[in-house]
């Protein structure tokens, strides 16, 4: 079974790494490996392949930003002269990025079985990029694996025959179990002054927080009350770098002295610096599940999520946009109020041999 694994963008990789090596060491699948190049700086793409172990592309489309119609519609383009070449048996796809529904819609289009890996999860924010590419992704996937019990049924809600779902567990968790002790040796809090349990740490650049000076500002007010009492250490995604002096941000970011803005960082620093922070304040997907498992409390600052079950059992809350309600939270986790987070159902570090033994037995 010949398959095309796709990744364009950083969440990408560590879905893809787990599932490379399943597919590698699968005696009866033939795994190519489809960059689409969405993202592309060094700290931004590279440095996950070489520290995640990820094979060499065997081609990169070097797609690059743009608008959304733009990404899109380039990402077919090119995917489909692929496609063609390579006649694969299956067409693999991770997560809601617009290269997911672009090389998704061009597989079906070919005729070309296509799969989809973290299929199911739904904010019910159709404002959300993201939330689009995964309804569009999912109505058209022929094999959907689903990471959490919500995935299942919100598929199930919408038609999708249940032959079709499995519910495997969670790859980007195969990656964080598998790089955990690594990680423990990234140098990262010493090079940064930092003591475990004695800062936190903030990721934001979902478009609906960080696109408008009016939403990102009263995110600034509370992490400006949060930064005097803990200091906070800011990996900054390049598009919220971009928009702090285009929305006239930068002066009040910059008065904050205890906020610390660090470019974007390799994986296995960022692990270490998640799972020894005494918080995480984020407004990313994937954080919300790997705070779950290092029971590491997580306030998401978003007013809903495609991810439950991290609410459920594990330490995340779904705080919003109200700084006020984020100060709340935030204290409540400094006082030591919260209950003992559960491990979701199958988040063991399996889901990509799981993913690969049902896919063998469909050759
Ligand atoms: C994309 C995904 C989002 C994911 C996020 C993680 C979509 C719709 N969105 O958003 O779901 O959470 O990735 O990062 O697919 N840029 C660089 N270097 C890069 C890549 C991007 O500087 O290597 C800058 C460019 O200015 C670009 C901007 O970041 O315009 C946004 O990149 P883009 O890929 O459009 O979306 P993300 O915001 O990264």
């Amino acid at each position: 079974m010949k398959i095309i694994n796709v990744a364009g963008a950083r969440p990408n990789f560590m879905k893809i790494a787990p599932l490379m090596e399943a597919f590698d060491a699968h005696p009866d699948i033939e795994p190519m490996l489809v960059h689409t190049g969405q993202h592309y700086d060094e700290t931004m793409s590279d440095l996950f392949f070489r520290q995640l172990g990820i094979p060499e592309p065997d081609i990169n489309l070097g797609i690059g930003s743009g608008s959304h119609a733009v990404q899109t519609a380039e990402t077919m383009k090119a995917f489909e002269q692929v496609v063609l070449d390579e006649k694969p048996d299956v067409v693999l796809v991770v997560g809601d990025v617009n290269s997911t529904i672009a090389c998704g819609l061009v597989a079906v289009k070919l005729g070309i079985k296509l799969v989809h890996v973290e299929a199911g999860l739904r904010s019910g924010d159709r404002a959300m990029p993201e939330e689009i590419n995964r309804v569009l992704t999912d109505a058209i996937s022929d094999v959907l694996f689903c990471t959490e019990q919500s995935g299942v049924d919100n598929l199930k809600n919408e038609g999708v025959d249940a032959a079709k779902i499995h519910l495997v567990g969670n790859v980007m968790i195969d990656t964080l179990l598998k790089n955990r002790e690594k990680a423990e040796q990234s140098a990262i809090l010493d090079d940064l002054g930092l003591q475990p349990r004695n800062y936190g740490a903030l990721t934001l650049h979902r478009p609906s927080n960080v696109d408008n000076t009016e939403t990102f500002g009263r995110l600034l007010n509370a992490i400006g009350e949060i930064q005097e009492d803990l200091p906070i250490i800011f990996p900054i995604h390049p598009r919220t770098r971009k928009n702090l002096p285009g929305l006239g941000l930068q002066d009040r970011v910059d008065a904050m002295a205890n906020l610390r803005l660090l470019d974007p960082i390799g994986y296995l620093d960022f692990l270490k610096l998640t799972a020894n922070a005494t918080i995480v304040l984020t407004d990313s997907g994937g954080i919300q599940e790997e705070t779950t498992i290092l029971k590491v409390p997580c306030l998401t600052i978003r007013e809903n999520t495609e991810r439950p079950i991290t609410a459920e059992v594990g330490s995340n809350q779904i705080v919003g946009t109200d700084p006020e309600a984020i100060l709340s939270a935030y204290r409540n986790v400094m006082d030591g109020r919260r209950p003992e987070p559960q491990t979701p159902p199958l988040w063991d570090g399996q889901a990509a041999q799981r993913i690969a033994e049902i896919l063998s037995q469909q050759a």
